[in-house]
């Protein structure tokens, strides 16, 4: 029975959870016209029905939280949910995914709290290009922070850098960045979403032409773990750091998918790009619920499809990706 195990024998130890819908950043080719407050959006979870998400997933096999958003740290409550998670005997790693300007301040206390890992929005090494980017002129509180991570002792602290276009030439930087420091820099194709087809079009590139040149320049393919995420990893012997691409486009991309979702008004999502939302919220008052809420989670799984629908040319219901949690 355990872990959750969909038609396609995939095997679901992993869950993002997303906490808020809400940015402080703007980023291009996600929210670039700002967070747009709307007053009949749902509340976002509680803690506590946070911790009885975390409950019941745990319960299903799951050892690993991502806590994403939005920017999870919007939340003043934060450090209280990561508490609560790390409250759950079964859930072994809590990461989160952040843009990274509370980083400098927090991390410490967030690792204090629980957090095991953190994933850092970086789009560009130019502090006018990511404030072009982001809207925020913050480039230096998040390298401070990214360096706050380092020291904080977070074994892994990974870097998400989008590819587009015209960022290209600035690969000798990130490399030079991680030649002596323990990063996992991570490249990610643009996808495709409901509020930004025309940036898609405009500025999608494929991590093809990356990985060629990774290959010819001495980066090795590292061997994938059975747990690990969608990236593909690449080391080098003169590198300290390390390099990942992510490449929603590949045609096997879908294969070894093994996480699932819970966006932040508690509906459970099979897939990034895919169908509406099954909602657990009604199962999430009371711990009298567990069983009916762990039963619903695991029927809801025949539902899941073999690949997402960025391969047939549509978004699904994802309108961008703050919504949805990345
Ligand atoms: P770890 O493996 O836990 O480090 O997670 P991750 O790399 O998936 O986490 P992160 O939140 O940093 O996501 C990096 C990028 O990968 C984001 O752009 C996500 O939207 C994207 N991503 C993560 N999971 C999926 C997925 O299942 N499908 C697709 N298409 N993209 C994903
Ligand atoms: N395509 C690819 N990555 C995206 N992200 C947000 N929107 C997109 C998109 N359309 C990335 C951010 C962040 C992560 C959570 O998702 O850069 O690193
Ligand atoms: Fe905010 Fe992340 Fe979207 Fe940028 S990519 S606007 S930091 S949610």
């Amino acid at each position: 029975m355990l872990p959750l195990t969909d038609t396609f024998q995939r095997k679901f130890y992993y869950l993002r959870l997303s906490i808020t819908d809400v940015c402080n950043f703007r980023c291009t080719y996600c929210l670039p016209d700002g967070y747009q407050h709307n007053k009949d959006r749902e509340a976002f979870l509680s803690v506590d029905e946070i911790a009885r998400v975390a409950q019941a997933f745990g319960q299903l096999g799951t050892t690993k939280i991502r806590l994403t958003g939005g920017e999870p740290s919007m939340r003043r409550d934060f450090s209280d949910i990561i508490a609560a998670i790390h409250q759950q005997p079964e859930i072994k790693q809590i990461a989160m995914t952040t843009n990274g300007y509370r980083l400098a301040k927090e991390a410490a206390h967030w690792r204090a709290a629980g957090l095991s890992a953190v994933n850092v929005s970086l789009d560009s090494l130019d502090a006018r290009q990511f404030h072009q980017i982001t809207g925020q002129n913050k480039f230096t509180e998040v390298m401070a922070g990214i360096d706050a991570s380092l020291e904080a002792g977070f074994p892994v602290v990974k870097i998400n850098v989008v590819l587009m276009k015209h960022l290209t030439q600035q690969l000798p930087e990130f490399l030079a960045w991680i030649k002596h420091r323990p990063l996992q820099l991570r490249f990610i194709e643009l996808m495709e979403t409901g509020e930004g087809n025309d940036y898609f079009l405009q500025h999608h590139l494929s991590g093809e032409h990356l990985r060629r040149q990774l290959l010819e320049e001495g980066w090795q393919l590292v061997a994938r773990l059975p747990d690990a995420g969608p990236a593909q990893i690449f080391s080098h012997p003169d590198y300290q750091g390390q390099i990942g691409l992510i490449m929603p486009y590949d045609k096997d991309f879908c294969d070894s998918c093994n996480r699932l979702r819970v966006s932040a008004i508690g509906q459970l999502h099979l897939c990034l790009f895919g169908e509406q939302g099954i909602d657990l919220r009604d199962l999430l008052h009371s711990d009298s619920q567990q069983q009916l809420l762990q039963a619903r989670i695991q029927s809801s799984l025949t539902q899941k499809k073999q690949t997402h629908f960025l391969h047939q040319g549509m978004t699904g219901m994802a309108r961008n990706l703050s919504y949805i949690g990345g």
